[in-house]
């Protein structure tokens, strides 16, 4: 195996190896976007820039790598892909699925069922169903929409796209990505060792073990984590920061893994979001439902549940369905792993457990919730990739005589943190669970939270959401 400098990054473009040495480079920065790279060179001009954050799926790229012997392939947004994530990976745009005189089957697809008018969302839309027709042998209509939920088509309409998605899909062949025995071949050279870019200016750190990282964020306690960057690739598109110091953990697959022990689910702080919503289907259906609203195909597959739970947000997804479903989360540091309880790890505003030079490591999820009922709710302004106006993890344990012993209401969006409704459940527990005591104990919502009114909602607009909430959960749970 050839051994790669630890100051270059390689990767695989047009079925050929790429270097780039930062430290030789005027033009690119270790924190320069896919996007901005593809568009500097001369034949990928395919890959668009409509918004630079994530939500219109016009820069879409699809990127492969070899696992348990296969290509994997999956669709991302080239906007929020620091160069340095190509590292070891071969990334494909829409200029290498084929040409006008030999199109690839989706690109045909899309021309026979009139799926582009204005045609500057088509490259992305193709490089969207390409990642459906790699990972799918017929989609079905929910795994083509939910592929399609990252791009934006402002004049043809979605109905010819889809019906574009769903006949590559039928008409399955083998394409030009079936064979690649070349490119695995120049994929295996790469080494995967530990790399230090710099230009001078910023340095970015790519460990490739959890000790490295460990190290690396002790040492530099001040350095920016990135997993996925799906948030903090947005400084450096929106606010144009230069990040002077950052410690990529993307690609480490030890964080990775998910797993189970007697009594746990543990999941990597590294796993994408995509691979626990698979995950979760069956045996979480709480935290499912959350990621199957959560941002969109090409977000959950860079985002990580590490990378949520470190932006300590109040409107982060998953923290009011983790504090529910008493999730328990590991931070590693100076001192060796340590334990926090999901409901004590977020502390104030962007304020988490997680200090200067530690680090999410896994998150451990109960197996059996005791015989609880676990639910969780996102209310936002449309169903997809849509930031949440108040969200619901919440908790339920009944006696025999139909009164809760156990519950937690968790609700996002309702205060500068994810916060529990401590009077209204004080108020239930112990009461029969009925609509009336439900009713009642809406009432208590107002002396919980004191909302804001922002862009999504008003203050009222907000508490009556919460209420409705507490209703649904009760309706689901009233057997
Ligand atoms: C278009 C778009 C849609 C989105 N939709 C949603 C949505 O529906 N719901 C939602 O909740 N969020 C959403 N987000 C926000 C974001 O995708 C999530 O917060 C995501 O989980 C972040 O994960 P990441 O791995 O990309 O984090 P990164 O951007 O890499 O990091 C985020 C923060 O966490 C820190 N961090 C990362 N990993 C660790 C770790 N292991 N230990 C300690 N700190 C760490 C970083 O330093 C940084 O401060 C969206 C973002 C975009 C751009
Ligand atoms: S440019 Fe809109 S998602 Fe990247
Ligand atoms: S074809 Fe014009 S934006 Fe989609």
């Amino acid at each position: 195996m050839k051994k790669t400098n630890s100051h270059i990054i390689s990767f695989v473009l047009d079925e050929e190896v790429i270097s780039i040495d930062f430290s030789g480079e005027q033009a690119l920065s270790p924190t320069t976007t896919v996007l901005n790279y593809l568009r500097s060179l001369p034949n990928h001009k395919g890959c668009k820039e409509g918004c630079a954050e994530g939500d219109c799926g016009a820069c879409t790229v699809v990127l492969a790598k070899e696992e348990s012997k296969k290509m994997r392939y999956w669709a991302v947004d080239a906007c929020l892909l620091f160069l340095p994530m190509l590292h070891g990976k071969q990334l494909i745009t829409v200029e290498n699925l084929g040409s006008s005189t030999n199109l690839h089957p989706v690109q045909k697809a899309m021309v026979e069922k009139d799926g582009s008018q204005c045609g500057y969302c088509t490259p992305g839309f193709v490089m969207a169903m390409f990642d459906l027709y790699k990972n799918y042998s017929i989609p079905t209509n929910e795994q083509i929409d939910d592929a399609l939920t990252g791009n934006l088509c402002r004049c043809t309409g979605y109905r010819s796209i889809v019906d574009a998605a769903q006949s590559a899909g039928a008409k399955k062949a083998r394409d030009q990505f079936s064979e690649q025995a070349e490119v695995k071949k120049m994929l295996a050279g790469i080494h995967a060792n530990n790399k230090k870019l710099s230009n001078g200016i910023q340095v970015y750190h790519k460990p490739s073990r959890k000790q490295s990282a460990l190290q690396l964020i002790q040492k530099y306690p001040k350095a920016t984590i990135v997993a996925g960057a799906t948030d903090v690739a947005l400084r450096v598109t929106k606010n144009h920061e230069v990040i002077p110091e950052i410690i990529d953990i993307g690609d480490i697959d030890e964080l990775k893994a998910i797993s189970a022990n007697k009594n746990h689910y543990i999941i990597g702080a590294g796993a994408s979001l995509e691979s626990i919503k698979a995950f979760s289907k069956e045996k979480l259906p709480s935290l499912y439902k959350m990621l199957a609203v959560f941002g969109s195909k090409q977000i959950r597959q860079l985002a990580t549940l590490g990378g949520n739970l470190g932006s300590a947000s109040p409107i982060g997804d998953t923290t009011p369905v983790l504090i529910a479903l008493k999730a328990i989360i590991v931070i590693g540091g100076k001192k060796g792993a340590r334990k926090v309880p999901m409901h004590e790890f977020i502390l104030g505003y962007r304020k988490s457990q997680c200090k200067a030079g530690e680090l999410i490591t896994e998150i451990h999820i109960p197996k059996s919730s005791g015989g609880a009922q676990i639910r969780s709710y996102k209310i936002s302004k449309r169903k997809d990739l849509d930031i949440a106006t108040v969200s619901g993890g919440f908790r339920l344990s009944l006696d025999k005589s139909n009164m809760p012993v156990e519950l937690m209401l968790v609700y996002g969006g309702m205060a500068e943190v994810t916060k529990r409704a401590k009077k209204t459940e004080a108020f239930l527990l112990g009461k029969v669970w009925s609509r009336k005591t439900i009713e009642q104990a809406a009432n208590l919502i107002a002396a919980d939270f004191k909302p804001i009114s922002d862009a999504r909602s008003s203050a009222r607009g907000r508490e009556v959401m919460a209420k409705n909430l507490l209703l649904k959960f009760w309706t689901e749970t009233n057997n």
